[in-house]
């Protein structure tokens, strides 16, 4: 066996140049471009505190009695906005440097056999030649060396023909409920079982495209790497933004900031080029339509609130996971939310393939228990068995810009590690599996479907 056979050739969405009227994507990567250049485009960002005693505001209201206000809001916020960027060039300017670039962990012989699906002693049989060591002596692999490896093995998960990609919507109208937790974790796990995965961020805040893509969204994308000419000018467009991340196996469209300016200018008739581009709510699915059959799962991270741009990823997706928090305040916005989802839904009569309540950020105390009963007695089996705990490591790793599927184990705090990661296997593996079961359902009423035109088609000869 030659190494050359081990090339993965599921995940290769097509490399197309966009036709459209806009402005051409400036520096766009495409994803074949990008998944060459994986290595390195990848980059991290360190998990040290910075000094603070540097030139900051802080420093400034120290020194001066300490204001209520301000006589001029505008200026205040530049200034923010300036020391700000100021500090993220400076983190940019630790994190591009080769030894602190951020990686996708690796995984021993023995936890890639498992994923694999073939022992460790076949592996080694076949490949000891082929596979890294480390300077102990150990074998390790990349994602993309074990997805080779069941492509290799014919272990591979492969959705079946006649199923349908999901598009899933990770909503909730509050923020701080772990839509981006949920999301960037969901496409970990599904990568990590194989899934060609797609993450959206359609959130101006760009929480989950700093935290899976090797850039920094508002320094490093402007607003041809964004949805923006997508939705406003050509689908097309949308095969120039489609990035690697720094995970193997995930894509991601990125946000940032500009995103809000579309979100303005989406429902504004002068300039949102409806004659050219049709309603204004189908945008987003016109141009996903074109790219979403590269993919098994692709998840839509969406922002706080019901605008625009959040209505079209409604429209798009056939599958909704909806966080919430076990707690009474949190439980009253998931009301309200149901309310403008019964209004955005009712007319159009929209069928949902999967819908799950998570419950997130479990603290395990009396008040999350009661509340967690009340939501499992109201809502039922739409409630997700398995629950997301509140945890340190998850906390940790978010403050660093990742997830806990970044870290290797076998360092610090294994059992909270540990913990963490069985927490979210639980959940991911929960939702990945009904998707499974959904895709079989599909393809066996697409067969069922084709069966019945033959069946026609002979006797009307
Ligand atoms: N399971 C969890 N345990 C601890 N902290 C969590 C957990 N899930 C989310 N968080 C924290 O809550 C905050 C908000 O999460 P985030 O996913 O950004 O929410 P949203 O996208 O809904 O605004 C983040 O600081 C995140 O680290
Ligand atoms: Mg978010």
């Amino acid at each position: 066996m030659s190494k050359e056979k081990l090339t993965d050739t599921r995940m290769s969405p097509s490399k197309v140049t966009g036709s459209g009227s806009g402005s051409e994507p400036s520096k766009s990567s495409s994803p074949v471009d990008a998944h060459e250049n994986m290595v390195v485009q990848s980059m991290t960002f360190p998990t040290d505190s910075y000094d603070d005693s540097s030139d900051t505001m802080t420093q400034y209201l120290e020194e001066e009695p300490a204001p209520l206000g301000t006589d001029d809001a505008g200026s205040l916020f530049a200034n923010f906005s300036t020391i700000g960027n100021q500090r993220l060039k400076e983190i940019r300017t630790k994190i591009i440097s080769p030894e602190k670039r951020k990686k996708a962990r690796t995984w021993s012989l023995r936890e890639a056999s498992k994923l694999i699906g073939r022992s460790d002693a076949l592996i080694r049989r076949d490949f000891s030649d082929q596979l890294n060591k480390k300077p102990n002596g150990n074998y390790f692999l990349t994602l993309n060396d074990i997805n080779m490896l069941r492509d290799y093995y014919d272990t591979r998960y492969v959705r079946p023909e006649g199923s349908e990609p999901m598009i899933l919507g990770v909503l909730n109208f509050k923020g701080g409920v772990a839509k981006t937790t949920s999301s960037v974790h969901l496409a970990q796990k599904a990568a990590i079982d194989g899934l060609r995965v797609l993450l959206v961020d359609v959130d101006p805040q760009a929480s989950s495209s700093f935290s899976l893509g090797p850039f920094i969204p508002d320094l490093e994308l402007d607003q041809d790497d964004v949805l923006t000419n997508a939705m406003m000018n050509n689908p097309e467009y949308i095969r120039k933004i489609v990035r690697t991340s720094y995970f193997p196996g995930i894509d991601i469209i990125p946000a940032n900031l500009f995103l809000q300016d579309l979100e303005l200018a989406l429902p504004n008739n002068d300039i949102n080029n409806v004659r050219t581009m049709g309603p204004v709510i189908l945008r987003l699915k016109r141009a996903l339509d074109l790219v979403k059959h590269h993919y098994d799962l692709i998840i839509v991270d969406n922002g706080p609130n019901m605008g625009s741009i959040t209505l079209n990823a409604l429209t798009c997706c056939n599958g909704l996971v909806i966080p919430v928090p076990p707690s009474a305040y949190d439980h009253a916005s998931f009301v309200m939310l149901c309310t403008s989802l019964s209004g955005a839904f009712y007319e159009e009569k929209k069928k949902l393939e999967y819908l799950r309540i998570l419950i997130t950020k479990h603290s395990g105390n009396k008040s999350a228990i009661e509340n967690e009963a009340q939501l499992r007695e109201l809502y039922g089996d739409y409630v997700m068995g398995s629950v997301m705990a509140a945890s340190a490591e998850v906390e940790r790793s978010s403050s660093s810009m990742s997830s806990v599927y970044d870290r290797q184990p076998g360092s610090k705090s294994k059992s909270t590690y540990t913990r963490a990661i069985e927490h979210m296997d639980a959940v991911n593996n929960e939702i990945i599996d009904d998707l499974k079961a959904l895709w079989s359902q599909q393809a066996e009423a697409a067969m069922g479907h084709q069966k019945e035109m033959s069946d026609e088609q002979v006797e009307q000869a």
